[in-house]
């Protein structure tokens, strides 16, 4: 495939966020404290990753912001819905996940970032309502009100670019049908409110039309249909999905590649969470945490192909479960039991106990999304981005083929693209060149 001409950086990135909860602010509120020097980006590739080039031998290892051409942190602005009217200074503390020393010095920042009108339903998300929606007649008409928003905010704001990154609530559990099969189906069922169109769908139809990149960081259907990925591909505008991997998906593709790379065979994986912020609230709903379960059980079965390996995973019992806390707050704690056997079948168990923070992790993937999603974006590079699997549970793939969920195959991906788009070599790891080089 053609190495794709990258276009310039230069100007202003606006990221645009439907849903300005606690990830959001966290994302929003840690950019601006890296900015005055308050804060470092940890957890973010594009900012603190090196990237080797050529042999081992080269010493070669920039940053990747500096070899790639990505927006810098002081050319982003920012922009979002939300059915609840706090400004998001406010929504951060009502997050609790930032404490008010680090919230305080960039209160009148976060103050000045109002969410704009949502499309919101509570038929979607059960366990929340607000005042701040749009009204409209029909589904095509909102969506037609958020393309307005986002030449609006392209206009005013002053934006070269802008990106989309879905962190709203997990919408209920849907399934891809015949309005999600052509543009023509799905813009007639927007015209009729048909009930299979939910509004992440909405935002991403309306990102997709203006010309702007879009990635799911929730587990519901919104971009990841036909209708909508051949619209992607129509426009060259890039998109991806979804549902960011921190926590215990994290750890789990984290540990799971390691087990499947000894031999060692599982007979069971539980995994449960307590929490109490609000998207913890929102899951309480059970169409709201089936949307969530499908999107966690899928990365095990990938990673262990017990199709391949019968003998060791055929028969592998998994289960998630969450539970609402309240008392927790945004500070989860995840609870992992893995029963797994070694040579002659002999039984053994790990434990997890993962006191984490999900917005903590959360916030630098949401920063790398849209850095990323803009360099496709200004390479070319249309349709679903599959490099970038490395940020999701359920990363969302083309036609045919089973998404990667193995963290360091997924690293070793993002970077390898990343070679391939500044043409690089790719590295194999091989290795062999270093010793024989009389075979060679
Ligand atoms: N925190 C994590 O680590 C993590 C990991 C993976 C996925 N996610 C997903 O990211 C999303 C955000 O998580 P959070 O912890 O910030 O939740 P949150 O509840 O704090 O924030 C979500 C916000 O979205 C708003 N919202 C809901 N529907 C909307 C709509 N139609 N338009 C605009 N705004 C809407 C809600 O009012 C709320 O303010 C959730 O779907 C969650 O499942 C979070």
């Amino acid at each position: 495939m053609k190495r794709p001409e990258i276009k310039g950086s230069e100007g202003r990135l606006g990221i645009l966020l439907p849903g300005m909860g606690a990830v959001a602010t966290t994302f929003i509120a840690g950019v601006e404290a890296v900015r005055q020097g308050l804060a470092r980006p940890i957890g973010s590739l594009t900012q603190m990753n090196m990237i080797r080039l050529g042999k081992r031998t080269d010493d070669r290892n920039p940053r990747i912001k500096d070899f790639v051409p990505l927006a810098g942190l002081d050319q982003l602005v920012f922009g979002g819905w939300d059915p609840i009217p706090d400004d998001a200074f406010k929504s951060a503390l009502n997050a609790g996940v930032l404490e008010r020393s680090h919230l305080d010095p960039i209160a009148d920042f976060l103050g000045a970032i109002q969410p704009m009108p949502a499309v919101f339903d509570p038929k979607y998300v059960k366990k929340l309502d607000g005042p701040n929606k749009k009204m409209a007649s029909n589904k095509r008409e909102l969506a037609e009100a958020l393309r307005a928003d986002i030449r609006r905010f392209r206009e005013e704001r002053g934006c070269d670019r802008l990106v989309m990154i879905w962190c709203g609530s997990t919408e209920i559990f849907l399934r891809p049908g015949p309005t999600h099969e052509t543009l023509e189906a799905f813009e007639k069922a927007m015209e009729e409110n048909d009930p299979s169109i939910a509004p992440s769908m909405l935002y991403a139809y309306a990102a997709l039309m203006e010309g702007v990149p879009y990635a799911n960081g929730a587990p519901n259907l919104s971009a990841d249909f036909p209708a909508l990925e051949a619209l992607a591909v129509e426009r060259g505008v890039p998109i991806g999905g979804k549902d960011f991997k921190t926590g215990q998906t994290l750890i789990k593709t984290i540990l799971a590649p390691g087990l499947k790379a000894r031999m060692l065979g599982l007979h069971g994986w539980f995994s449960t969470n307590i929490l109490g912020n609000r998207d913890g609230e929102v899951l309480d709903d059970p169409e709201s945490f089936k949307t969530k379960e499908e999107s966690k059980l899928g990365a095990l079965e990938h990673i262990l192909q017990s199709d391949l390996y019968p003998e060791l995973y055929g028969e592998m019992y998994h289960k998630v479960r969450i539970n609402y806390y309240p008392p927790r707050g945004d500070n989860k704690e995840g609870w992992d039991n893995l029963d797994i056997f070694g040579w002659m079948g002999y039984p053994m168990q790990i434990k997890v106990d993962f006191l984490c923070r999900d917005s903590i992790l959360a916030a630098p993937i949401v920063l790398d999304l849209a850095l990323f999603m803009d360099l496709a974006m200004r390479s070319g590079m249309s349709g679903i981005q599959e490099w970038l699997s490395f940020y999701f549970k359920s990363p969302q793939t083309g036609e045919g083929l089973y998404p990667e969920h193995d963290l360091f195959i997924q690293h070793r991906k993002l970077k390898n693209t990343l070679r391939w788009m500044m043409g690089e070599d790719l590295i194999t790891h091989l290795g062999i060149e270093y010793y024989d080089r009389e075979v060679l």
